[in-house]
């Protein structure tokens, strides 16, 4: 495998992601906590960093270990800090080295540069530059500005560039990690959905043993994949709950649990709907929303998990993102939103916690659900938040308004696949506001509520763009809003992109 070692740059993770999309397994740590390396890591890249070598709390790595011993690769800071550290010289640049750039001299005889083209695309991003390198590091590629663009140490298996080979626009960035990790440290590209599959289920097999275990499902892929694969591993010894809390899409609850049925899981459907409705009776702050609707899950969830004879584990599908602890620049970051729905269920159930997804980012999860044979019916739906329909009420939650917002949002969801325009979308909903407005219908005046369709693209949720989805379907899908669910007259579309505004309204 390779380490990445984080030193807090954006693109760390993306870093992570083109190395695995190379089937090459890595795993990213921060610069000052990494696991010890053994025999299987068989080389180390640096990433960027937000902050400057010169600063007094510039990230320090002990690379003892590391440089000199196995083949190494430093990303902007990483190139930049070896060159400070060992002798050579950083200044800040006098114009910001940004953008677009082409590497007019390449070295090549570098195993680094192997099948790269002379004059290759580059993206840079950085404020200071390596003025002069220490004196047995050799230049092997510049650019018109910048002379050390990448360097080799000699006598060491040590790489380093000025550019960042990860992102979209370094043309052929994903051949230059290919030759550090394939030609340079001797990674196997043998990490596919299969390989993962079939060590992740052994490794399920004989952690678990004859141990029960009991999963929540939510429809979503992660939870999905994950019931699969320990389905797989242990059999009938997994129990999956799914529950109704009331605040679903339209016929979602009997749709999904059919389709987790076909799938052969052992699935109990509980209907909580009551309970949840009853409970947010006149909540209107939306923290307070989502509070209660985590509680009364975690509640309902362990009365069914009770049931269960003798269960010693708790299966949930954590992802890759979330465990990645990212070496955070401003400490740890503001809660805009408490999106940890089901945070404290291990605590409160007293079982043991088993996560066969969390080494794995999204669209891993979704081409290891494909080897899975899982429908793509699942696999490709948008993402929907835990707290539902209970976020996209604005104001307090009532039944009425979870009828009228199911069918405003089953005539949108339905409408986008109709056009086929679903799967150009990220995400999509409808939010049923708390505002009334004047309206006629036939002779009458009307006086009621407004809807605002949102449908967003985006790659992880944290920026998004809204979807310039054609006139002629917003017509079709307001015209069918209007005209069939009884409650609204009024159907708005939200054109604010992310930041500064939010996905969600709440
Ligand atoms: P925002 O609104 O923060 O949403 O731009 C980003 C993504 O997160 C989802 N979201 C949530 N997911 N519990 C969840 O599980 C929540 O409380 C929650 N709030 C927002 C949102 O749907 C989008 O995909």
């Amino acid at each position: 495998k390779i380490l990445i070692l984080d030193f807090g740059s954006q693109y760390t993770q993306l870093i992570g992601r083109r190395v695995r999309e190379l089937n090459i397994y890595c795993e990213i740590h921060p610069y000052n906590h990494f696991p010890e390396i053994d025999e299987n890591v068989k080389g180390v890249i640096l990433s960027g960093s937000p902050f400057s070598v010169r600063d007094e709390n510039a990230p320090q790595p002990d690379l003892s270990n590391i440089k000199g011993k196995l083949p190494l690769l430093g990303v902007c800071y990483g190139a930049q800090y070896m060159a400070h550290n060992f002798g050579g010289e950083v200044l800040p640049s006098d114009s910001r080295e940004y953008g677009r750039a082409n590497l007019g001299f390449i070295d090549q005889e570098s195993k680094l540069f192997k099948n790269m083209t002379l004059n290759t695309q580059v993206w840079m991003s950085h404020g200071d530059t390596i003025e002069r390198l220490p004196e047995n590091y050799k230049i092997i590629a510049s650019t018109a500005d910048v002379k050390n663009a990448a360097y080799k140490i000699e006598g060491e298996t040590t790489y380093a560039i000025q550019f960042h080979p990860e992102v979209y626009h370094t043309t052929e960035g994903t051949q230059l990690l290919k030759n550090f990790a394939v030609d340079i440290c001797g990674c196997q590209q043998d990490w596919t959905p299969d390989s993962f599959i079939e060590t992740t289920v052994a490794q399920l097999k004989e952690k678990l043993g004859d141990d029960k275990v009991v999963l929540g499902l939510s429809g979503g892929v992660d939870s999905t994949v994950a019931g699969v694969l320990l389905h797989q591993a242990i059999g009938k010894n997994l129990t999956c709950i799914f529950v109704d809390n009331g605040l679903l899409r339209k016929n979602e609850f009997e749709s999904v649990l059919d389709s987790y049925k076909d799938m052969g899981l052992n699935v109990i459907g509980v209907d909580a709907k009551q309970k949840f409705w009853d409970d947010l009776k006149g909540i209107t702050e939306p923290e307070e929303k989502r509070k209660i609707i985590g509680r009364d899950f975690i509640e309902v969830f362990d009365v069914e998990a009770h049931k269960i004879k003798d269960v010693k584990w708790l299966a949930q599908g954590t992802i890759y993102p979330d465990v990645i602890e990212s070496v955070s620049v401003n400490g740890p970051s503001a809660t805009i939103k408490s999106h940890h729905n089901v945070g404290g269920l291990p605590e409160k159930m007293n079982l043991k916690v088993v996560e066969p997804l969390n080494l794995l980012f999204k669209d891993e999860v979704r081409r290891v659900g494909k080897a899975l044979n899982i429908k793509q019916e699942l696999l490709g739906r948008h993402p929907f938040p835990g707290p539902g329909l209970g976020i996209r009420i604005l104001s307090d939650v009532t039944p009425e308004k979870v009828r009228i917002l199911q069918e405003a949002d089953a005539i949108f969801i339905n409408g986008l696949r109709e056009w086929n325009l679903y799967d150009d979308v990220w995400q999509a909903g409808v939010m049923l506001l708390p505002v009334q407005s004047v309206g006629v219908m036939g002779d009458e005046r009307t006086y009621e509520n407004v809807v605002a369709l949102r449908a967003v693209m985006s790659t992880d949720g944290m920026t998004a763009d809204w979807v310039h989805l054609p006139y002629e379907f917003l017509a079709k899908v307001s015209n069918s809003i209007i005209n069939k669910v009884r409650g609204i007259n009024r159907v708005v579309y939200d054109i604010s992109s992310k930041p500064p505004a939010t996905i969600e309204w709440e």
